[in-house]
């Protein structure tokens, strides 16, 4: 089954709580929040995310899916680990060493989220393969990260297919999420590639009937 988790970082401050009204009973599965500092990527959204976070979590019962799009990987995971996320995913760039990663990955189980690692489009798959039993998903972005309502990247739908072939071929059970340009044309691509958790930014946050865009992705 496919899942579709919303990502919030364009919604606006005076309809925020409508936005996410309309989210929750438009059926999507996760709220998506994409945390940037300003070093690992340009933007910073780190006060933004933590105000739209915090509000999530006080109305409403879904999952956090919490993105980290920061160099200091150990912080963040400290700081929203308190929000009980669903999922909090790194980047394997920021963690750059073994070490990092393996802390990283040891810290968020031990809060009690699933584990996620992202990967950016420039980056080899071959850098999470030894990770992949230890973790619950990866993360493929499909645009470079950094900013909303860009055009997805059509390579980095191999990279999906390359990933979802090692993951069935070695028994490997995680969720494979895209990131980047989904609307309800990449949404069906990325679904035969082998994604099954579809993160959607301005396809939702612009559409006039969110239920009806998000039942398209699905
Ligand atoms: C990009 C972010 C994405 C993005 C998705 O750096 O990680 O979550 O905001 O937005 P759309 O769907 O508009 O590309
Ligand atoms: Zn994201």
């Amino acid at each position: 089954m496919t899942e579709v988790s919303a990502s919030i970082l364009t919604v606006e401050k005076e309809n925020a709580v409508r936005t996410f009204y309309n989210l929750e009973t438009g059926k999507i599965n996760y709220f998506h929040i994409d945390v940037m500092d300003g070093k690992f990527v340009e933007r910073d959204t780190t006060e933004l995310m933590k105000d739209y976070a915090l509000t999530i979590s006080h109305i409403s019962n879904l999952g956090l899916d919490v993105h980290l799009m920061v160099e200091n990987v150990e912080e963040f995971i400290d700081e929203y680990s308190m929000l009980e996320p669903e999922i909090i995913t790194f980047h394997i760039e920021a963690t750059k060493t073994e070490e990092r990663t393996k802390n990283a990955i040891e810290e968020i189980k031990r809060s009690g989220s699933r584990v996620g690692i992202s990967i950016s489009p420039d980056t080899n798959l071959e850098e999470i393969k030894p990770y992949l039993n230890q973790i619950h998903m990866v993360l493929v972005m499909t645009v470079v990260p950094g900013k909303g309502g860009q055009k997805l990247i059509p390579e980095t739908l191999e990279k999906v297919k390359e990933l979802k072939k090692y993951i069935d071929e070695n028994n490997i059970d995680i969720d494979i999420e895209v990131d980047g340009g989904i609307n309800a044309e990449t949404a069906s691509l990325a679904q035969e590639a082998g994604a099954n958790i579809l993160v959607a930014g301005n396809y939702l946050i612009t559409a006039e009937n969110i239920s009806e865009a998000v039942a398209k992705l699905k």
